[in-house]
């Protein structure tokens, strides 16, 4: 299996994407580390993976990315259990709709605090578990970083922001041998875009998709395993559009 002995930690694997990313990766052979901050939620993923996976092979971890007590905690309990970390994909996010004139400095500042301070912290802390033996980081940008997004420019400006963190560091990091790479997805049918995003909007991206629809999470993990695994030794600092087309 393309994984077998690798650690994995996932943050915003509750649901949607992070959720399917770690069901592939699990099925892929490694030891995965859930996180979110819904605890209802959390409760759900641990009983869902407990009746497909063995408990010996994954943790479910309650953290909020924007507190750097929280991420420590994630880093600690995750080398407790599985003794090192090879993959860290920073996928914690939200996407919240407000027009420019609306939106409050405090709006503003929490998005980038959940989309890009939260990967900002979790790569800052991998790097001493992954400078010995080098490792593969993970970033979900998104379609929106490249082509904007009406009511979305604090999720924008977060996702653009990812962009330059993913080649800055891939810069910085390629010396321990810690690739660093982004995945930015179209539009993803999860919890996030049915509360945020209307059926209008859906339908017109959609359309505008050469493929002519949006994704399931299930279309994105095979991007994701490719980055987390050697197959991709040798790929870093690319922003990998997974949109079926939509930018180009
Ligand atoms: N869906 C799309 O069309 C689309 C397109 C492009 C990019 N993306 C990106 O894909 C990623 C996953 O989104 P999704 O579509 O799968 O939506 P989702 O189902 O709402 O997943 C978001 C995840 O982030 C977690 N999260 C939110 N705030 C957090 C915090 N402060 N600390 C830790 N975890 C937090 C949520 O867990 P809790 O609720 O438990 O906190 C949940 O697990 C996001 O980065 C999003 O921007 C999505």
């Amino acid at each position: 299996m393309k994984l077998d002995g690798k650690v994995a930690i996932i943050t915003g694997s509750t649901s949607g994407i992070g959720l399917d990313i770690a069901k592939c990766y699990l099925k892929n052979g490694a030891n995965v580390v859930i996180c979110g901050t819904n605890p209802k939620k959390l409760i759900n993923v641990t009983n869902e993976l407990k009746e497909e996976f063995n408990l010996d092979n994954f943790l479910v971890i309650k953290a909020d990315v924007t507190s750097t007590e929280d991420v420590k905690n994630l880093f600690r309990e995750t080398i407790n259990k599985f003794k090192h970390l090879d993959i860290l994909v920073n996928n914690a996010g939200v996407a919240p709709r407000s027009s420019m004139e609306e939106t409050s400095d405090e709006e503003f500042l929490k998005v980038l605090n959940i989309n890009l301070m939260g990967a900002f912290k979790c790569t800052r802390e991998a790097i001493s578990y992954m400078k010995d033996t080098g490792g593969s980081i993970i970033n979900t940008s998104s379609f929106v970083s490249l082509y904007g997004s009406p009511y979305q420019a604090a999720y924008s400006s977060s996702k653009a922001a990812i962009n330059g963190l993913t080649k800055s560091n891939a810069k910085e990091l390629g010396k321990y041998n810690i690739r660093v790479n982004a995945v930015a997805p179209g539009v993803v049918m999860t919890e996030m875009v049915k509360n945020d995003c209307d059926e209008e909007t859906i339908n017109r991206l959609n359309l505008m998709t050469p493929l002519k629809r949006g994704a399931t999470p299930d279309d994105l993990v095979g991007i994701y395993l490719y980055l987390a695994s050697d197959d991709a030794k040798f790929t870093t600092g690319t922003i990998i559009n997974i949109d079926g087309g939509l930018v180009m």
